[in-house]
């Protein structure tokens, strides 16, 4: 049985991008694997956050883990910064990395543009990002389009270290889905759907309810031809569109053309909408009886116990291979 980690951060909501890029695959790769899943808040203060947003947003994030269909009896569902040897770790790694290589990385291109002050933690994000990976020995990591360079440093670092000392990390391997990889705004479509884009009519909450989802749909940015087809290049707010709609009904993109051939963006824009509530509304529903629940702190007990028990075994052997003990060595007099 293979295993799988992937994380989330608790950054602000979960967008229908991260659902259907990530989560959804996270519940399809359940089963038949060895799954972590974690919510990942110590990388949610590589940015300014306040205390209570993130609190608010870390058990959000894990009740919308399980109230999308993890299930606690097959995955370890748990919150990063309650298993200690994430942040050790990720410190190690940190060591081991270089600032050329950090500085390549376009995720910290993109989010320290323009910044006065850049934090130190933005840029050793992906040391932290590698340590995650590599305290479970995860064969494979399911995530969307933009993380696949973080995961090539990962095997890079995994590597080095395995040559600079002796064999102890497995070289993970990313799996990008080939459709939901990369959903875009549905202002400016020429980007990718984000939590922390400033418009929230760009992207769509896991939690906006059903007339906020319509509206946004509806106000989605389109083009002036009026003709329902997949062409990423000169139509990407229909071809966005179109991604999402395939993706939630199961119906295949040229299908859906030619069901809309002749029709509006009106009508088309309208069944988009009806497709995301109906996909998000249980989920919302089974959410609301989680969040304020025992059942979600014993699950996530659970979780972090588990989670524990492998990391704390997994550092102790990284910690040997480096040289962090206080075991005597012979000394030559
Ligand atoms: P984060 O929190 O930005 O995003 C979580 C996951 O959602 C995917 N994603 C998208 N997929 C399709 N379309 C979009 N518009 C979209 N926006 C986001 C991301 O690719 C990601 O898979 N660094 C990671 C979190 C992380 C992690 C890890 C992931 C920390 N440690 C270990 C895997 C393994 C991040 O920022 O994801």
């Amino acid at each position: 049985m293979k295993t799988i980690f992937s994380g989330i951060k608790p950054t602000g909501t979960v967008t229908l991008g991260n659902y259907l890029g990530a989560m959804k695959h996270f519940v399809n790769l359940q089963d038949g694997h060895d799954a972590y899943y974690c919510v990942v808040d110590l990388h949610s203060i590589t940015v300014d956050i306040d205390r209570v947003e993130l609190m608010n947003n870390t058990r959000a994030l894990a009740a919308l883990y399980i109230a999308s269909g993890l299930n606690p009896e097959k995955s370890t569902i748990f919150v990063q910064s309650e298993v200690k040897a994430h942040a050790q770790l990720g410190w190690m790694l940190t060591c081991l990395s270089g600032m050329g290589e950090l500085e390549r990385m376009t995720q910290y291109k993109d989010k320290s543009q323009g910044k006065d002050r850049i934090g130190a933690g933005l840029f050793v994000y992906p040391t932290l990002m590698a340590a995650d990976i590599l305290l479970y020995d995860a064969e494979l990591v399911p995530v969307g389009d933009d993380q696949k360079q973080h995961i090539e440093l990962t095997r890079d670092l995994a590597q080095r270290f395995n040559s600079r000392y002796y064999e102890t990390f497995t070289l993970p391997e990313p799996i990008i889905a080939e459709s939901g990889a990369r959903i875009m705004s549905l202002t400016t479509p020429d980007k990718k759907m984000s939590k922390s884009d400033q418009n929230p009519k760009g992207f769509i909450s896991m939690l906006d309810a059903p007339d906020v989802i319509r509206k946004k749909v509806k106000s989605a940015v389109t083009d002036s031809e009026g003709i329902v087809k997949f062409d990423r290049e000169n139509k990407p707010g229909v071809s966005n569109l179109l991604e999402i709609y395939s993706l939630l009904a199961g119906i295949s993109i040229p299908d859906l053309e030619t069901k809309y051939e002749g029709s509006n963006y009106g009508t088309f824009k309208a069944d988009v909408a009806e497709a995301i509530i109906s996909e998000l509304e249980p989920i919302q529903q089974r959410y609301y009886e989680l969040i304020d629940s025992e059942e979600l702190d014993q699950i996530l007990d659970a979780g972090r116990d588990r989670a524990e028990a492998v990391a704390a075994k997994k550092l102790a052997k990284i910690e040997k291979a480096m040289g962090l003990q206080r075991k005597r060595a012979k000394v030559k007099k």
